[in-house]
């Protein structure tokens, strides 16, 4: 797994040199992905925080970062009880170091607090210092895993499209896939290249598969775009026993289907290449720019 993760390492520094732009400022080789989805309720935050852990297990410094601003709760699925949020780094009663919590699975979590709307409306200080603090764990991080809320408000799909990849869950459901598809259309309409289908809940890997295939067919037709499909988690009822037990599914059932389908979609994602080609690396890391959006 070390090797992996070493070899993950060396890939995302070969891309970083591979920009051929000469005022190019060189960035740490951190790589970001969002998981987001539409429709709430679709599993997002169960599958981000046992992602985190299988890419942590792999030897990566994994960062986790509850972007569900109006309605954390990462923190009950990691079974932690912050003293510390973003709005005490925003309120500069806390520094990003004092509000990061590192947990037994070697992930580094970044909690959220409800009511961080107010983020968008920060005035020029406080961004500025939020900016610093959180670039600063930019460079000691190797992957920054960044869950989001239901919807596609403008947060929810601003904090997607500065990520470069969007992970989009869905399930079987026609509400879910109807969704997921919006989603899609609304972060290639911001850009985004790189944008994967994650099928969760589902019966069977077919009904995974079909799922998948048809918001693939949807949105070859209509938006010119094949975004790939990473895999399928099925329906288990050990996800809900453990968000019960407020202890994350990786942690006390490892062999369950869900968590072993989930530890195939960290090798998939740990393996890449991107099916959108190379990926470039950003001026602005990912903190920055989710900082710069409303500007
Ligand atoms: N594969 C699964 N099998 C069974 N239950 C699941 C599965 N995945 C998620 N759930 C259950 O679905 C519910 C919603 O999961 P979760 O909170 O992760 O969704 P979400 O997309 O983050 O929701 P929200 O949009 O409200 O943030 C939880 O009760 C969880 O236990
Ligand atoms: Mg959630």
């Amino acid at each position: 797994m070390r090797d992996q993760a070493d070899k993950l390492r060396q890939l995302r520094l070969v891309k970083g040199q591979g920009n051929g732009d000469a005022d190019e400022t060189p960035r740490p080789s951190v790589r970001t992905i969002a998981v987001t989805g539409g429709k709430g309720g679709v599993g997002k935050s169960v599958l981000v925080t046992n992602l985190a852990i299988a890419c942590a297990r792999r030897g990566l410094r994994v960062l986790l970062v509850d972007g569900d601003l109006s309605l954390a709760n990462l923190d009950l699925l990691m079974g932690l009880i912050p003293k510390k949020n973003l709005a005490d780094v925003v309120l500069g009663q806390a520094s990003i170091e004092e509000t990061v919590l590192s947990t037994p699975s070697g992930v580094r979590f970044l909690p959220a607090a409800s009511g961080m709307e107010e983020m968008a409306d920060l005035d020029d200080f406080r961004r500025e210092r939020l900016l610093r603090e959180l670039s600063r764990l930019e460079s000691s991080c190797d992957l920054i895993l960044v869950d989001t809320a239901p919807g596609i408000g403008a947060q929810t799909t601003h904090l997607a499209a500065a990520a470069e990849t969007a992970l989009i869950v869905t399930t079987p459901e026609p509400t879910a896939f109807s969704d997921a598809y919006a989603t899609l259309k609304v972060l290639r309409r911001k850009g985004c290249r790189d944008l994967a289908l994650v099928v969760n809940r589902a019966g069977s890997n077919g009904e995974g598969t079909r799922t998948a295939r048809r918001i693939q067919a949807v949105a070859r037709r209509f938006l010119e775009y094949l975004p790939d499909y990473l895999g399928t988690v099925p329906e288990d009822p050990t996800v809900p026993a453990s968000a019960m037990r407020q202890e994350p599914l990786l942690s006390i059932f490892p062999h369950s289907p869900a968590a072993q389908a989930i530890e195939s979609l960290a090798e998939i994602l740990l393996e890449g290449p991107s099916p959108a080609g190379p990926r470039l690396v950003d001026r602005e890391g990912l903190f920055e720019k989710v900082a710069n959006l409303d500007r």
